[in-house]
């Protein structure tokens, strides 16, 4: 079955779309044809969220709430879920209660980065295992910039109107919507376009290989959180679209006794919990990956297909030894993560193949695994240097150990995430618990690494971080106490420097 239009719900009616641009936007689509200038533009990038809308999709039988960038997202994406934007939640009628917690708190200044704040805290208003502490807040806001209020107001108001949250009339008509979106559920391939052009959404694995084999100058596109950045900030002029998101199974989770293996086009917020599982390390690297938008839309297939040389997840996946499973026509074919990144812009997948899982080992009990992210910023930020530290001990006790495996991995230090193999096999069979090793072993990153310079980082300043995280995590795995791993506080430093 086969449609030649994109549906989706919009203030309780079905909009069919048979005509737009493939490479349109949600935010596009909402300011320039709907009207609905309520949803803001400033970066266009996903960086700042005054474009948060929220996308309620029908999963497991109930309805979540998904606050996405819709400067980034293309129009092409939604089908299939209910768009709800800052016009739907008073709609004539008392404010929401977001909204009038805002307002009682003075939340709003300006009041541009407010519809987006509004939406991205009514997605969370609508979790069932929302939290009502300030650190879950910060997370949930981490995708929302406000320039002149500050946060204390915006964070006491979201407090006060989501703890204990009542049901909302959106929650009181889930029922129906439920049974709306049930309807839009059809498995049809989409297509809009001509052979010239187009937007495609296949809802197979087979329907995807057979568009691909047919059209392998498509772009494909999974969340659109890079290939949207094409668009607003490069202006590339995508004229054929493939959009992933709709191929059944794509995204399954399949947790085997010894590996964790997640569909390509798997959400990261999605993955994040079952990642945080392996280690807690991955937990908190998947806390601080973009913002809650950015997870929403942006998957893990999409994270590793990309190519990046500072994408968050390869390192991580390489240290950990993960596979990558791609197709191409009936063929499907398995390669160690570390060897899909070929060169700068160059992975090893042609054309008309598709990432299609990720197959990732589960940590043994003997071993340990470190991943930092160094970026300038705590919260949605890329990374500057990401290193990932996976070593296999030949015993139990970290002061008597022998290094019996290491596998390390950088990302943000050549022009792909890379292997640290001279310091690798500097560890291998030596004493974990020897400060010498460490300094030996960590010195191998200069032989192992060439940074560039870039804004985010000197040469000079990726090479010594490096450096000195080998140092850090070494010491950390051989049971040093964290307080004194741990970066000294700034004042410190000054004190000692003057
Ligand atoms: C504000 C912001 C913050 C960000 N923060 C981070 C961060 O902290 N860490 C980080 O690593 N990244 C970050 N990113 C980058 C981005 O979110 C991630 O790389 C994300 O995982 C990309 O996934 P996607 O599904 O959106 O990919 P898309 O944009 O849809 O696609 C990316 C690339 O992968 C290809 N592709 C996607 N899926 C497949 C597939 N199944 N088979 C073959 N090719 C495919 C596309 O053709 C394209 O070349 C950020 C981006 C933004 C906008
Ligand atoms: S306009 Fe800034 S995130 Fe969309
Ligand atoms: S109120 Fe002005 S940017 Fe937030």
């Amino acid at each position: 079955m086969a449609r030649d239009w994109v549906q989706f719900i919009r203030g309780g009616r079905v909009v069919r779309l048979r005509a737009f641009q493939p490479r349109g936007t949600l935010l596009d689509w909402l300011r320039l044809e709907e009207r609905s200038t309520g949803t803001k533009e400033a970066c266009a990038e996903g960086d700042c969220g005054a474009c948060t809308v929220v996308l309620a999709r029908r999963r497991d039988g109930r309805l979540v709430y998904e606050p996405v960038n819709a400067c980034i997202a293309l129009v092409g994406q939604i089908d299939g879920a209910e768009l709800i934007t800052i016009e739907d939640l008073a709609d004539g009628g008392p404010l929401h209660p977001v909204q009038q917690a805002l307002a009682e708190r003075h939340g709003s200044q300006c009041g541009f980065c407010t519809p987006g704040i509004v939406m991205s805290l009514f997605a969370h208003y609508h979790r069932p295992d929302r939290t009502g502490d300030r650190a879950t807040v910060a997370d949930v806001l981490a995708g929302n910039l406000c320039r002149c209020t500050g946060y204390r107001p915006i964070i006491d108001a979201a407090l006060e109107s989501c703890a204990g949250a009542a049901a909302d009339r959106f929650a009181q008509d889930a029922p129906r919507r439920l049974a709306a979106l049930a309807e839009l559920d059809d498995g049809a391939d989409v297509r809009v376009g001509d052979d010239a052009s187009f937007f495609a959404a296949p809802a197979s694995e087979a329907a995807l290989a057979a568009l691909l084999a047919a059209h392998p100058d498509a772009t494909i596109v999974a969340g659109a959180t890079d290939v949207g950045l094409w668009i607003t900030k490069k202006l590339a002029p995508l004229a054929k679209i493939v959009h992933v998101g709709r191929v059944a199974g794509l995204d399954a989770v399949e947790d085997r006794a010894d590996a964790l293996v997640l569909g390509a086009a798997l959400p990261l917020a999605r993955a994040a919990p079952l990642l945080a599982r392996l280690d807690p390390d991955i937990g908190e690297l998947m806390r601080r990956f973009g913002s809650e938008q950015v997870r929403t839309s942006g998957t893990v297939g999409g994270n590793i297909a990309n190519g990046s040389p500072i994408g968050d997840l390869a390192p991580v996946m390489i240290a950990l030894g993960a596979t990558v499973e791609l197709r191409r026509g009936d063929t499907v074919r398995t390669l160690p993560v570390e060897d899909f990144f070929i060169a700068y812009g160059k992975q090893d997948r042609a054309p008309d193949e598709f990432v299609r899982r990720l197959i990732v080992p589960k940590p043994k009990p003997a071993t340990r695994l470190r991943v930092v992210k160094i970026s300038k910023r705590m919260d949605e930020d890329i990374s500057a240097v990401m290193g990932a530290v996976a070593l296999t001990l030949d015993g139990d006790h970290a002061a008597e150990a022998r290094i019996a495996e290491a596998r390390i991995a950088f990302g943000g230090m050549a022009g792909v995430p890379k292997r640290a193999a001279a310091v690798e096999a500097a560890l291998v069979g030596a004493r974990l618990a020897d400060p010498a090793v460490w300094r030996t072993a960590a010195a191998l990153i200069a032989d192992d690494f060439t940074p560039l310079t870039d804004q985010r980082g000197s040469a000079a300043y990726r090479s010594q971080v490096a450096t000195n995280l080998v140092v850090k995590i070494l010491a950390e795995i051989a049971g040093v106490p964290a307080d004194v791993t741990r970066v000294r506080p700034r004042e410190e430093r000054a004190r000692v420097a003057s």
